[in-house]
């Protein structure tokens, strides 16, 4: 099964890859030679989602996966969310999570509570599109630990396993993570919709097939009526 993965971020690609597992062939925007602008301008992450993964599989005319995730702090009134990649404008994750570090220095353990939010959307070029949803709770560590994950994962700590995020497994995140459980609702769909996309295709084939043989019946007889 081939999907189109409406992402740039190659942290984020690895892990959807990994949680989808090797029957789903994710082929990045290079691999197709598209050069488009993932424009993430809506308020939500649902109208994020959709917007990438509508215009990326109208453009590759192939079903597109997209996702549009952050996380939420909640002594920053659960900001950055959706504004999470450009939180504290373009500098390295290490600088943004210090930013956080400090913001939140002194506050207690319930003070610190935050969240990873994730929607994903798979869209089809006939504007079909599948959105599912996944969230992790979590705390804002003292210090950043582990060096795992990406993002804001050495600085996300996780209570149930006692760890942050950067320390956990590829295999770990990927069982608990907001990406993982949105991306678990949507593989139904997937299963469900790459089933009729394929017919879909085929009857397409057909159609074109149909015409060429009706053109070329259409030919024979003109020919026959010359003669
Ligand atoms: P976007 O969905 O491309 O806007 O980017 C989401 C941003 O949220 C990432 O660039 C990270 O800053 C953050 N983020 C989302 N998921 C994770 C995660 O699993 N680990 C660490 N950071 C994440």
């Amino acid at each position: 099964m081939e999907i189109v993965i409406a992402s740039k971020n190659p942290g984020k690609i690895r892990e959807i890859q990994e949680i989808l597992g090797k029957g789903v062939n994710l082929l990045s925007l290079s691999d197709l030679s598209l050069d488009i602008e993932l424009a993430e301008d809506g308020e939500r992450p649902r109208e994020n989602a959709g917007k990438k993964a509508l215009s990326v599989s109208a453009l590759a005319k192939r079903p597109a996966l997209a996702d549009d995730s952050g996380i939420e702090i909640e002594a920053l009134d659960w900001t950055p969310g959706v504004l999470s990649a450009r939180f504290g404008g373009d500098i390295d994750y290490k600088k943004k999570n210090q930013m956080i570090l400090e913001l939140l220095s002194g506050l207690p353990v319930e003070k610190r509570k935050t969240r990873y939010i994730c929607v994903v959307s798979l869209a089809y070029p006939n504007g079909r599109i599948e959105t599912a949803e996944g969230m992790v709770e979590g705390v804002i560590a003292e210090e950043p630990k582990g060096k795992g994950g990406f993002g804001y994962d050495p600085i996300f700590y996780y209570p149930p396993m006692d760890k942050t995020f950067a320390e956990l497994s590829p295999e770990e995140k990927n069982r608990i993570s907001h990406r993982a459980k949105a991306l678990c609702k949507i593989k139904r769909f997937l299963i469900r919709g790459q089933e009729s996309w394929e017919k879909g295709k085929g009857t397409e084939a057909q159609r074109h097939r149909g015409t060429e043989e009706d053109r070329s019946q259409e030919s024979k007889d003109r020919r026959q009526k010359a003669k």
